[in-house]
């Protein structure tokens, strides 16, 4: 057994892994409760997987992280077959996946799930989950669940909690007359009230001030 990062022919064992673990019911509580993922998805996105293969190079494990905003990335889609369950794999899996985010500079590893006791395991915490920002709720606001019956909280590694970005009210570079429609004064136009930062390196959007 070893874990390695996905390829692209990983795609088909990858999609049965999760697919028929996200098939289970709510009941079996231990072993179901996943997302599906689609083959398009899988394959746009397999460079964010790594895998637990056996020699044959049968998939029998699998986790994502996926860079999503500034500092922030998700850890998703985590499977071990049930015949590996309880080895220390998932544990593995986590921890390769919290190893590429240190590479990638990222400061604030996230999770969505309903196996807060697990995760807590691995040095998780839990947050509240309206600091993270509007762009991860894509994928739950085509789930079934979302605002009515989810059972999901919010984690993050150590309890990091993800940087603030705020949203402008206008592009800074709209007409002055769209600005005035808004009511938004002079002073509240341009770089120095804006979003974007001046030296156009630094991520686009800035903290709201008062979680400075
Ligand atoms: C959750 C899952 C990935 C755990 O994988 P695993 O290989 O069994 O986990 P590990 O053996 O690495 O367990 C690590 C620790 O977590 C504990 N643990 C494992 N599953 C747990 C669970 N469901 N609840 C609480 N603790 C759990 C283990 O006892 C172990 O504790 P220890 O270090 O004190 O001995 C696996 O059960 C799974 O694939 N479940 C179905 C898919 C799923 O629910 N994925 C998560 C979606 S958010």
């Amino acid at each position: 057994m070893q874990l390695r990062k996905a390829r692209n022919s990983d795609v088909g064992q990858i999609r049965s892994l999760i697919n028929d673990m996200a098939a289970r019911t709510d009941e079996d509580h231990k072993h179901g409760h996943m997302l599906p993922r689609s083959l398009v998805e899988l394959y746009e996105h397999i460079r964010d997987y790594t895998v637990l293969v056996d020699d044959d190079n049968n998939v029998l494990g699998c986790c994502a992280l996926q860079s999503s905003w500034d500092g922030l990335a998700e850890l998703k889609a985590l499977a071990v077959d049930d015949s590996l369950q309880g080895q220390g794999w998932g544990r593995k899996l986590v921890e390769a996946a919290l190893s590429e985010a240190d590479n990638l500079g990222i400061d604030c590893v996230f999770t969505l799930t309903n196996k807060h006791q697990f995760f807590e395991k691995l040095q998780f915490e839990i947050i509240d989950m309206r600091k993270l920002p509007q762009r991860v709720w894509s994928e739950c606001t085509n789930c079934a669940k979302f605002m009515v019956a989810c059972d999901e909280v919010a984690m993050t590694y150590l309890g990091a909690q993800p940087r603030q970005t705020y949203i402008p009210a206008i592009g800074v570079n709209a007409s002055a007359a769209a600005q005035a429609a808004l009511g938004l004064a002079p002073s509240q136009r341009g770089v120095m009230n804006g979003p974007m930062n001046s030296n156009g390196f630094r991520p686009p959007f800035a903290p709201h001030r008062n979680d400075e």
